[in-house]
């Protein structure tokens, strides 16, 4: 018999409130997912996906079936950190069923543990739909994404006092309709650590606060594979982008000068058969 790892669920997410901070990257292919597994206790698969695999300008073209192979793609990779999966643009904002519709098929057909949604207050009947239904919920406030036309750009939140009251109560709205838990992307320092400390769910911050519960970052950024811009709010742990286009160029140079392949990558015709 073969010793299976425990799977982190929802309710040991929620447990860190307070408590040690939550770790969490995004992942959308299997071997990413593989290679961050033993470290971080929640995975994302973010529809940030567009913009990074993909090279869309904004997150708004993905689609649930991406999400969908990305979220199946993930669960391969990942034995032991819980997965949630966003629900992409278009998919949720109708309606509740909607909503439900589309998060019954991403948990169903992926087998992660919940779906993550953008908004506050004007999500917050959605939420309590899905919840009540089975679906765990991740909230997402602050600067969303999916909203950038209307915000009119990625920018933070929360500096102006009619902007930090709506963050309070779109996270007070997200935290009472049941929500496990709400990313706080954007928000000004000060702002989300009092958030942190007055809702009951864990915060996980991205350009937030390290008061908050957890911490995401998008794991391209994370690993440096972007060459070209690093956000204010990323840390970078490697340059793994610097090493690609050398690395092209070697292979390039070899196939050129017939170095590659060598011996050694040949088959060769075994004696006797
Ligand atoms: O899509 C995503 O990667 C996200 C994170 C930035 C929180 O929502």
């Amino acid at each position: 018999m073969t010793d299976r790892v425990k799977r982190i669920g929802v309710p040991d997410i929620r447990a860190h409130k307070g408590g040690v901070p939550i770790v969490s990257l995004t992942a959308y292919t299997t071997p990413v997912a593989r290679a961050f597994d033993a470290h971080v206790d929640l995975l994302l698969v973010g529809d940030s996906v567009g913009m990074v695999l993909y090279g869309m300008s904004t997150t708004l073209p993905v689609t649930l079936e991406m999400m969908i192979a990305h979220g199946q793609a993930v669960m391969r990779g990942a034995e032991r950190a819980c997965v949630m999966v966003d629900l992409p643009f278009g998919a949720y904002q109708e309606s509740p069923q909607q909503a439900f519709r589309a998060a019954s098929r991403v948990l169903a057909e992926t087998g992660c543990a919940a779906v993550k949604i953008e908004g506050g207050i004007e999500m917050a009947d959605t939420i309590r739909f899905l919840v009540q239904r089975g679906v765990p919920v991740c909230g997402h406030i602050g600067l969303m994404p999916q909203s950038v036309q209307v915000a009119g750009g990625f920018r933070a939140t929360g500096r102006k006092e009619d902007e930090a009251e709506k963050l309070r109560a779109d996270a007070r709205a997200v935290d009472v309709a049941g929500a496990f838990a709400v990313v706080l992307e954007g928000v000004v320092e000060p702002l989300a650590a009092e958030i942190t400390r007055e809702v009951t769910l864990p915060t996980i911050g991205i350009g937030a606060s390290p008061q908050c519960d957890g911490q995401v970052l998008v794991a391209d950024d994370v690993l440096g594979l972007f060459t070209d811009f690093t956000p204010r709010f990323v840390k970078r742990y490697a340059e793994l982008g610097a090493q690609i286009g050398p690395a092209a160029a070697s292979y390039a140079e070899d196939v050129r000068a017939r170095r590659f392949p060598g011996p050694e990558h040949c088959f060769t015709v075994r004696k006797g058969g």
